[in-house]
């Protein structure tokens, strides 16, 4: 049976471009693996807790967790990590803010990317441990980033394939919804434009 993990981050919630798209991979995905489980994490509505001290301690340290609310930590940096390593397909759906992610996913990064779990070190450096998986990023932009003069300023699908790619996952497609902040034509635009890559990519990642 297919495992999908599908996270949203958009803080703009109903209105959220991300997220209409990633309703619809699911969507696609669903028909063409009916027996598909889907766990969905809303990062926004329940967003996790900033990284602190505590956390460090909890997952870094030699001693591990000592307190109760450091045993607490680590045991939903586990919850969020087992549904990582037991997806197959990992569907992002990010609103770009300011640049780059939502804090929000920025957080939940910050709870998987684990040593000994994500990734191990190695005498030849870091080797990231979910090779096999795929993931689909779904990324809603006001501006337009993949070409033009902001083209450097885009700091989300780069930075998060570079964190796919850390972890092992190479096999990553991309769905934009760019440039909706240019005028309601050119928004519906492009929402039409993503809405019609949703078939093609649920189907490269479903039948690869
Ligand atoms: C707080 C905030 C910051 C934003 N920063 C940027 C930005 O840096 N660049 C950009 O092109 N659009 C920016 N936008 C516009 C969003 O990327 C755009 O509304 C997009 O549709 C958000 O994704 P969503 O529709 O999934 O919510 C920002 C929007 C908000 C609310």
């Amino acid at each position: 049976m297919r495992q999908v993990l599908c996270l949203t981050s958009s803080p703009r919630r109903d209105t959220s471009y991300s997220n209409l798209i990633a309703a619809r991979v699911l969507k696609e995905l669903r028909s063409l693996h009916p027996d598909s489980a889907v766990i969905i994490r809303d990062l926004a509505g329940q967003p996790l807790p900033h990284i602190d001290a505590d956390f460090v301690t909890a997952t870094r340290s030699v001693v591990g967790p000592r307190t109760k609310h450091q045993q607490a930590l680590i045991e939903q940096s586990d919850i969020l990590v087992d549904e990582l390593v037991k997806a197959d397909t990992i569907v992002i759906a990010a609103a770009m803010i300011n640049f780059g992610i939502p804090s929000t996913l920025k957080a939940w990064i910050d709870y998987v990317v684990r040593p000994g779990h994500t990734f191990r070190y190695t005498e030849h450096g870091t080797k990231g441990l979910l090779g096999g998986r795929r993931a689909i990023l779904i990324l809603a932009r006001g501006g337009i980033y993949s070409g033009g003069p902001l083209k450097n300023a885009e700091h989300d699908e780069s930075y998060l394939r570079t964190v796919l790619n850390f972890v092992g996952i190479t096999d990553i497609q991309t769905i934009l919804v760019e440039g909706v902040g240019l005028g309601p034509e050119a928004a519906e635009r492009a929402v039409d434009a993503a809405i019609r890559r949703a078939r093609p990519v649920a189907g490269i990642v479903a039948t690869a």
